[in-house]
Parts: C-alpha cells; sequence; structure tokens
C-alpha cells in the first residue's frame, strides 16, 4: 500500500530539482520560477513547503515570465498545494487538471518484447531521431484517436526537425539521467520507429513524460508497451516511485491499464496576459 501524503512530498522534491541541472532559478515570493538555459521552456512551481498564494503572487510570476520572454506557465499538485488554484484563476490563468498517477509495481506486466518496445541506448541515433519525429507529430495530433499521420509524415519532419543529433539529449542518454524508449511495428520493424517516451530518474523516483505513438498506429497496445518498458527499466535501475501525469482521463487509461493508479491532480496553468507592473 502507497502512503499517499509521503509519496506527495517525494514528488515535490522530484519536481524541485529535476529542473535545476538545465534551468536558472529564481526565487518569485511563494514560488520558485525555473528558466530553461536550452530547450523546453520549463516553468514557476510553488517554493518547496509554501502553502499562502495571492493573484498578485501569480501576477508577480506572470509579468517576470512575460519580461523574460517565456511561457506564463505555473504548475504544481492540487493536494499538496490546494491554495493556488484560486489565486491562479484569480490572476487570469486557465487551468488544466491532469491525473496524476502512480506505479503500483506489482501491476506492471511483464517486460515487452525489445522487437516491440525497448530502451534505447547510445548507439541507437538513427531510432532516436524516429521516435522524436514520431513524438513530436503524436503531441500534435493530441488525444487517443487514430489519425492520418503516418511513415511519410514522420520522415518528412525527420528531415526538417530532427536530423542533426541532439549533442545534450545524447549526452544525457550516455550518462542514465534520461532513458528514452521506442516502439516499432511488430509486422513492420524496417520501417523504424513509430512512438517513444521517456523517463527522468533522481535518486528513487522517476516521471515518466512524453510517450506519444503516430496517429496512424495508435489503438494497438503501442503507448501503454512504450510505459511499461520504461516502467520496467525503471525498476530494474532501483527506481521505486514511478509517476506520470496524464493529459486527460482518456491517456490515463493507457497508463492504468499497465499498472498505474490515480493519486492526485497534477495543475498546468497557462497564461497569456501582457505585463501588470514596471517592476
Ligand atoms: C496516448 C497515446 C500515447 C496512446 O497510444 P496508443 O498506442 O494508442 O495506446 P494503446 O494502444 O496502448 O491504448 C489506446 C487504446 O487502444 C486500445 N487498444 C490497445 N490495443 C488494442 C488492439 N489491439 N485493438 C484495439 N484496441 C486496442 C486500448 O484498450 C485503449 O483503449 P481505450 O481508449 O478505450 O482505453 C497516443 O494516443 C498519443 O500519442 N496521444 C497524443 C500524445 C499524448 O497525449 N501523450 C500522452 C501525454 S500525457
Amino acid at each position: 500500500m502507497i502512503e499517499v501524503t509521503d509519496l506527495l512530498d517525494r514528488l515535490e522534491r522530484y519536481y524541485d530539482v529535476v529542473p535545476r541541472s538545465r534551468a536558472d532559478v529564481e526565487k518569485l515570493g511563494p514560488f520558485t520560477l525555473f528558466v530553461a538555459r536550452a530547450g523546453w521552456p520549463y516553468y514557476a512551481r510553488p517554493r518547496l513547503g509554501a502553502s499562502d498564494f495571492t493573484a498578485d503572487d501569480v501576477r508577480r510570476v506572470l509579468d517576470r515570465q512575460c519580461t523574460l520572454g517565456v511561457p506564463q506557465s505555473v504548475e504544481w499538485v492540487h493536494e499538496t498545494t490546494p491554495g493556488l488554484l484560486a489565486a491562479a484563476e484569480e490572476a487570469g490563468m486557465s487551468v488544466q487538471h491532469c491525473p496524476l498517477l502512480v506505479l503500483y509495481p506489482d501491476q506492471l506486466p511483464e517486460r515487452p518484447d525489445p522487437e516491440v518496445a525497448r530502451i534505447l541506448g547510445p548507439e541507437d541515433d538513427v531510432a532516436l531521431r524516429q521516435s522524436r519525429a514520431a513524438v513530436s507529430l503524436g503531441f500534435r495530433d493530441p488525444g487517443t484517436d487514430v489519425g492520418e499521420e503516418g511513415i511519410a509524415e514522420r520522415d518528412a519532419l525527420l528531415a526538417a526537425e530532427f536530423a542533426e543529433p541532439d549533442v545534450a539529449l545524447d549526452e544525457r542518454i550516455a550518462d542514465g539521467s534520461f532513458r528514452a524508449a521506442a516502439a516499432w511495428l511488430v509486422e513492420a520493424p524496417a520501417l523504424g520507429a513509430v512512438g517513444g517516451g521517456g523517463h527522468t530518474p533522481v535518486d528513487d523516483v522517476t516521471e515518466i513524460t512524453g510517450v506519444a505513438v503516430l496517429p496512424r498506429f495508435r489503438r494497438r497496445g503501442l503507448g501503454a508497451l512504450i510505459t511499461a518498458a520504461l516502467a520496467g527499466d525503471a525498476l530494474e535501475s532501483g527506481v521505486d516511485v514511478v509517476f506520470c501525469s496524464a493529459e486527460s482521463v482518456d491517456v490515463a487509461r493507457v497508463y492504468q491499464r499497465v499498472g498505474f493508479r490515480r493519486v492526485g491532480t497534477a495543475c498546468i496553468g497557462e497564461a497569456k496576459l501582457l505585463p501588470t507592473s514596471t517592476e
């Protein structure tokens, strides 16, 4: 049985540590603002232990993000920081409520057939770039429905945006601080990777992120297999808390089918507001 309060504390510490290797960090009242030096831009989160938030506190963060030219984005766990929701909404943010899920290890299925879904190593450069293009297309077509885009579209995006290796990502894969997985079609592995995802272990906690499948090849079990490959890898390397947040209850079902259970709600607040002050 997982003790939820202790678990949420561990997740909060994880959330506070992960961005620090890639981001500059600013303290802004009850918030910590992470500003990525490169790559995905990050967000502000509640400072560890902070519990009181006003709309003005939120506006100060949004102003700062506007000044820096980064997205006006704040993320938090509702059960850990319940006071933030009303303040964020009062400050004009729209808030997405995402199921926060944790793996019950005894409910994880067997590791998938590696011909279909497996962890990538530094030698898997082509598969990594194929899977990144597939994931990128996957996120452009959110939800769990089957869609049109397949191999041709993946290869066009690969040539346009993923032709060059990403040196920083390659280093993280080589040193184990990021673990990437990819999936292939069982009947046509030569077509290359059609989906993927990753996890970022820090001590004994990891979050699974960026799981997506090319729209044309959805609803045949690949999303679940990618998740199972990542979760199995995490447990094998000594992690004992594997978690993720799902964009919707439909996506959450994919994770629940491989042993994840909902423990809370991850809030993603976004805004497009002009500065309210001249600070
Ligand atoms: C979420 C996502 C990764 C799921 O990928 P997927 O490969 O379609 O996932 P699965 O095939 O394992 O499961 C999806 C559905 O297909 C069903 N399914 C699985 N195998 C099947 C099969 N052989 N035949 C018919 N249906 C099948 C599952 O039961 C599930 O059904 P449900 O919606 O009723 O729960 C994919 O939809 C996606 O890329 N979405 C956009 C990106 C995204 O939102 N990612 C998650 C971010 S949190």
